[in-house]
């Protein structure tokens, strides 16, 4: 089963604006209920979209690592339960940017999937050199993103490959479906190594940064993606509908 996950970040302005994104893409997901189709909004706006039916489904964009306690500005993954979430994205480039250590991720993440949320965990290159330093960039941030989980954790993870030159406004181009072809089996080498072979191999891997409604399909086809990681297009229902519609192929409905 295809994952179409969307990330809002910090748009849009406004709940009603939510609400109306929401409300539109849940009628694209209900005709491919084959899709795992998941928007993350705003922690303000999660209470609100609440997950319609099996088809869309709810994360957010971050969450503490701890279950309680004198945090103020954080949010436990019991209260984002408890509104409606079963998704957490955790350590997307944009917040490590803003100081979080592969350590703040890996207790982010334990006490997420510990507490009963799928996590989809965000690793990714800053550049791409010739000599192909970026693999074991990515593979040091995945040992580290991922220290002290164990096995029993892996059927509550997903992987992101999203490198981060191809990601946002200010993206280069996004990766090619090459690109991530390679990426996702060396990804999937070191799942295994760390969780076994039959946990490591079902984590799903994600690609993220650039995804749009005209290069969707060779990620999912060719470059046999489990899913997409969507930021700007996900705030625009009319091409996430196309996606999820490439991601459900012939599992259409209706
Ligand atoms: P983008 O963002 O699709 O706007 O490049 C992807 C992401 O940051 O998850």
């Amino acid at each position: 089963m295809k994952i179409i996950a969307g990330n809002w970040k910090m748009y849009p302005k406004s709940l009603s604006e939510a609400k109306d994104i929401a409300r539109r893409i849940a009628i694209a997901a209900r005709k491919y209920p084959g899709v795992r189709t998941v928007i993350c909004p705003p922690f303000p706006f999660i209470s609100a979209i609440r997950s319609s039916g099996k088809t869309l489904l709810i994360g957010a964009q971050d969450v503490f690592w701890e279950e309680e306690g004198a945090r103020t500005g954080e949010i436990s993954p019991a209260m984002l339960r408890s509104v409606g979430a079963s998704f957490v994205i955790v350590g997307h480039s944009e917040r490590r940017a803003l100081g979080e250590s592969d350590r703040d991720v890996a207790k982010k993440a334990a006490l997420a999937m510990k507490s009963g949320l799928s996590v989809i965990l965000c690793v990714g290159e800053k550049e791409r050199d010739t000599a192909g330093a970026y693999f074991a960039e990515v593979r040091d941030e995945l040992f580290a993103s991922l220290e002290g989980i164990p096995r029993s954790f892996a059927k509550k993870l997903i992987v992101a490959y999203e490198p981060i030159w191809a990601i946002g406004a200010k993206a280069r181009r996004p990766a090619t479906v090459e690109d991530f072809r390679e990426m996702r089996i060396h990804i999937k080498k070191h799942l295994v190594e760390q969780f076994g072979k039959a946990a490591g191999f079902r984590v799903p891997i994600l690609y993220g940064g650039s995804v749009d409604e005209r290069n969707a399909a060779g990620f999912l086809r060719e470059g046999e993606a489990d899913g997409l990681l969507i930021g700007r297009v996900s705030l625009d229902a009319e091409k996430l509908a196309a996606v999820i519609s490439l991601a459900g192929g012939r599992t259409r409905t209706t």
